[in-house]
């Protein structure tokens, strides 16, 4: 008999591939790759036990298998069904799928703020993707958004709960990457919420991956909090050598001024190598690295679309714009999140507007 492992054939938009039996839909999709993959919001490879939470990786299993053809009756999570020899699979070929992604994205996107042009994730987040590419224009939510106070875990990290998805993938990072989880899903349903038992900050040495896995800006780098914008950062990928971890990181400049250290990211978004909270928070000149060169971002992303000559940071024009006067078209709004709050009657704001102005337009009953 021959040594080779018996490969199962899978058919996935068409496409035909061959996989290790075990291997899950999603993985398989990943193979192929485009937009055959389906969205994985909570699903992290390096993550064991990770997704199953979000349902945005739904697909339609039109065969269920060579052996027993039938299909199955639900969509199913990809990223735990695992293939079948003869499987055929349907993603973006199928209605059904798309119709029901969007009822997904309507959920996520239910007690989601709009903090995009405030939040440090914007321009990175899945989020925000996942909407362009499969949210509806409108909400039929008709109740009050759930809010959070924002809390600080510890000196490096904050959290913005209102932004959270519940993907539970920060949970994962903590139990199988710290020698001590100190937070977690607390409450279940509409009151579930990410909190540290007593407010205890999470201060291991690799928690920083948090912030990394993190598919939306609720878990935010303290050091790097409304300091710039991703996409006018130049990734730079560099290497030091770190006693804790891989010391294998892109480091994000703007001019020749590290603004944020980060671990390298794969084309689907999810860490190459953890490192370590020393690398992350506290290296941040660039005497502490071994530059390699540009990082690739492959992502659809933003990020890619700038075209950088050099490193010179460019030269400041905004007080030059302003010739005196006050920066009026600024939006202090993060301190609120309450642009979604329904006694606040938006079209009474003219042009730009403050955080003190939402006071002044609230309904009163
Ligand atoms: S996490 Fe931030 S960038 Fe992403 S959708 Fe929410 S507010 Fe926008
Ligand atoms: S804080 Fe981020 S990583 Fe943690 S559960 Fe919420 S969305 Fe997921
Ligand atoms: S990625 Fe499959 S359920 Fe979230």
């Amino acid at each position: 008999m021959s040594d080779q492992p018996q490969l199962f054939k899978v058919t996935i938009d068409n496409i035909t591939i061959e996989v290790a039996p075990g291997t899950s839909i999603l993985e398989a999709a990943r193979k192929i790759g485009g937009d055959v993959a389906p969205p994985a919001m909570c699903f992290y490879s390096k993550l064991k036990g990770s997704g199953g939470k979000c349902r945005t990786c739904l697909v339609e299993v039109s065969k269920g298998s060579e052996k027993d053809p039938r299909p199955m009756p639900k969509l199913v999570a990809s990223c735990r069904t695992t293939v079948m020899d003869g499987m055929e699979v349907k993603n973006i070929t199928s209605e059904r799928v798309v119709d029901a992604r969007a009822g997904v994205v309507e959920f996520l996107l239910l007690n989601h703020p709009l903090d995009c042009p405030v939040c440090d994730q914007a321009g990175e987040c899945h989020l925000q993707d996942l909407s362009y590419d499969h949210g509806k224009a409108g909400t039929r939510y008709e109740f009050q958004r759930r809010t959070f106070k924002k809390h600080d875990l510890g000196e490096y990290i904050q959290l913005h709960m209102t932004r959270c998805i519940l993907c539970y993938r920060c949970v994962f990072t903590a139990e199988q990457l710290t020698d001590k989880r100190s937070h977690g899903v607390l409450d279940r349903g509409d009151h579930a919420e990410i909190a540290t038992y007593i407010e205890k900050s999470l201060d291991n040495d690799f928690i920083g991956n948090v912030i990394d896995v993190c598919p939306v800006g609720a878990l935010t780098d303290k050091t790097f909090r409304f300091k710039n914008r991703v996409w006018f950062l130049k990734p730079v990928d560099a290497h030091c050598s770190c006693s804790k971890c891989s010391g294998k990181v892109t480091l994000w400049y703007r001019g020749d001024e590290v603004f944020r250290v980060t671990a390298r990211k794969d084309q689907w978004g999810e860490v190459e190598d953890w490192i370590c909270n020393e690398c992350r928070f506290e290296k941040k000149k660039t005497s502490d690295w071994t530059i390699e060169g540009p990082r690739v971002i492959d992502r659809a992303s933003v990020i890619s679309q700038g075209h950088y000559v050099g490193v010179q940071k460019p030269k400041e024009t905004f007080e030059a714009v302003l010739d005196g006067r006050k920066p009026r078209l600024f939006m202090d709004i993060h301190s609120v999140s309450g642009v979604n709050r329904p006694d606040i009657n938006l079209s009474l704001i003219e042009g730009p507007a403050h955080s003190d102005d939402f006071d002044r337009v609230t309904k009163k009953d």
